[in-house]
């Protein structure tokens, strides 16, 4: 979707642009090359403090700030306002309306994020078109869906992870200015960096926390779980290469000109 605005001769880099629920950043720092300015914002304090010492590119900026109040940023002065995988947390009502509030008329909304992984499990599964035994594998992603069963027992989140499609309808309803992509990405892993991966999400944090159970002590036992199954095809069960599969989904959506 072509980002310029009203003025259709503007060329990239163009001027300013937010990512709401930004995290530590990285989804943030991707745009650095193409906008005079991106604010990244996040109600956490700590994600944007980690934001701030490990992202240096001058262009960018970090601020603690709630989607649902971006008071900070001008009325009609973005762009291209981003999020994501946040969206389901934020309050779409009052965020929906600062949106409007601050995109400039053409502006684009973008929101993107995994694609319903409670649901579909299988998304985080192993890579189906690995030569594996077809056995080991289903009993691979087993683990990989007991892990998601386990930290979803009593996140508060949960009716929002269940939802069947983690994209939220867009604020700006024209059917020829919102498309939605679904794709795929994949990542090269073993049990060691999927059993990481499933550590590093919020929901595995705040499930430990709650439960006061010791993150590592969890971690342990999934990778042991993983491992006796990876003896089934190696000696090497800690390295053997595998591939982390996940649906992605992405929303564009652009504010009327007028
Ligand atoms: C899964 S992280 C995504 C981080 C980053 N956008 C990315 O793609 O890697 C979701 C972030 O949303 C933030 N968040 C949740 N609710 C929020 C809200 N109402 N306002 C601002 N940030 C929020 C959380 O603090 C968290 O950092």
């Amino acid at each position: 979707m072509d980002i310029s605005g009203p003025a259709k001769d503007n060329k990239p880099p163009y001027e300013n642009a937010a990512d709401v629920g930004c995290g530590t950043g990285i989804s943030t720092k991707v745009m650095a090359p193409h906008f005079k300015h991106v604010l990244g914002l996040d109600y956490s304090a700590t994600q944007i403090a980690e934001a701030q010492s490990s992202i240096k590119e001058p262009n960018l900026s970090f601020s603690v700030g709630q989607a649902e109040n971006l008071h900070m940023i001008p009325d009609k002065s973005l762009q291209l306002l981003t999020v994501g995988t946040a969206i389901h947390y934020f309050d779409c009502k009052l965020f929906f309306k600062e949106v409007d509030r601050v995109l400039l008329p053409g502006g684009c909304f973008a929101q993107f994020g995994y694609n319903s992984y409670y649901h579909e499990p299988r998304n985080l599964a192993f890579n189906p078109e690995h030569p594996f035994n077809p056995e080991v594998l289903r009993k691979l992603n087993d683990v990989v869906v007991e892990a998601f069963e386990t930290i979803l027992q009593q996140d508060r989140y949960k009716p929002a992870l269940a939802r069947e499609d983690f994209g939220v309808e867009p604020p700006y309803k024209e059917t020829e200015s919102t498309s939605r992509h679904e794709m795929e990405m994949s990542y090269p892993s073993n049990i060691i960096s999927v059993v990481g991966y499933l550590k590093s999400l919020g929901l595995w944090q705040n499930y430990c926390k709650e439960n006061n159970v010791e993150s590592e002590k969890l971690a342990q036992q999934f990778i042991e779980k993983l491992r006796n199954i990876m003896k089934e095809v190696t000696d090497k069960p800690d390295e053997y290469p595998l591939e982390l599969c996940t649906a992605m989904y992405v929303i564009l959506s652009r504010k009327p000109l007028a």
